[in-house]
């Protein structure tokens, strides 16, 4: 199987980046030629998280950034729904 692009989908926690465990993902495999589309998750201080993937993905085509408040989903449905498109 040849992987063209992949959905990244994670959940911030742990300080204004994705976690440990994303960084080791990105770190062992090659994306440098995948289309690369991140779902994050998270409490409302993306930082610099985007960023920090661009320096392993060159291609981001498309974020999705869905806020939560506690267990609220704020992000407005039609973010989602541009995204899906
Ligand atoms: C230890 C910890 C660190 C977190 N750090 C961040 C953060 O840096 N930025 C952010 O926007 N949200 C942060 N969050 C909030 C979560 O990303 C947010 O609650 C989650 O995406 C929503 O999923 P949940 O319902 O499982 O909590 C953190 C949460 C935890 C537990």
């Amino acid at each position: 199987m040849i992987l063209l692009s992949l959905q990244l989908l994670f959940k911030l926690n742990s300080g204004y980046t994705y976690a440990p465990v994303v960084h080791t993902f990105l770190e062992k495999y090659d994306l440098k030629d995948k289309t690369i589309m991140p779902i994050v998750t998270n409490g409302g201080w993306l930082g610099h998280t985007i960023d920090d993937i661009k320096k392993y993905c060159s291609n981001v085509t498309n974020e999705l950034v869905l806020k939560f408040d506690k267990n609220k989903l704020v992000t407005d449905s039609s973010v989602i729904n541009k995204f899906i498109e």
